[in-house]
């Protein structure tokens, strides 16, 4: 075991683990950030999802040792994101979460998409619906509230 440096939510940490442990539990049982969620553990459902740099990644599927050196935000870090208080809006004025359990995997998806693409396709809504699961079927009102940050942000 050694000590890997990485950065979350704009600190460094020097984490010790194996090379091997997924950033997810690094994350959550090393660093205390329990909003990054578990859910299937192999790259399908999205729970995890956090931002490296400003791109989204699955942290169930990332070792520490790939996460060495760089720089992640999670849910908890996600305001001091620009444009973040878009997605946090629309997703009160739509009142998307149910359980919550999936929506900060889904709220760092949506907030990458509208940084590359601030007027989403149809089919890029429904890609990025279709690659993360809510077991509470809060799709609809993640569509709605996609479409409301989007308008917000100054796209449509
Ligand atoms: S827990 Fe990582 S994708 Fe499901
Ligand atoms: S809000 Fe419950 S799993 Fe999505």
């Amino acid at each position: 075991m050694s000590s890997t440096e990485i950065i979350v939510n704009g600190v460094h940490h020097l984490v010790d683990a194996d090379d091997d442990t997924p950033l997810l539990w690094v994350i959550r049982d090393i660093l205390g950030l329990t909003g990054t969620k578990y859910g299937c553990g192999e790259g399908s459902c999205g729970a995890c999802t956090v931002l490296e740099a400003d791109e989204p990644v699955r942290s169930c599927q990332t070792n520490l040792s790939e996460a060495a050196g760089l720089s992640y935000t999670t849910i908890e870090g996600f305001a001091e994101k620009p444009g973040a208080d878009a997605c946090q809006s629309a997703w009160v004025e739509e009142e998307v979460s149910q359980c919550g359990y999936c929506q900060a995997g889904f709220l760092l998806e949506v907030w990458a998409l509208l940084g590359r693409k601030p007027e989403p396709t149809d089919d890029l809504v429904e890609k990025t619906l279709n690659d993360h699961i809510c077991r509470c079927g809060t799709y609809p009102r993640i569509r709605r509230a996609i479409r409301r940050a989007a308008s917000s942000r100054g796209g449509k």
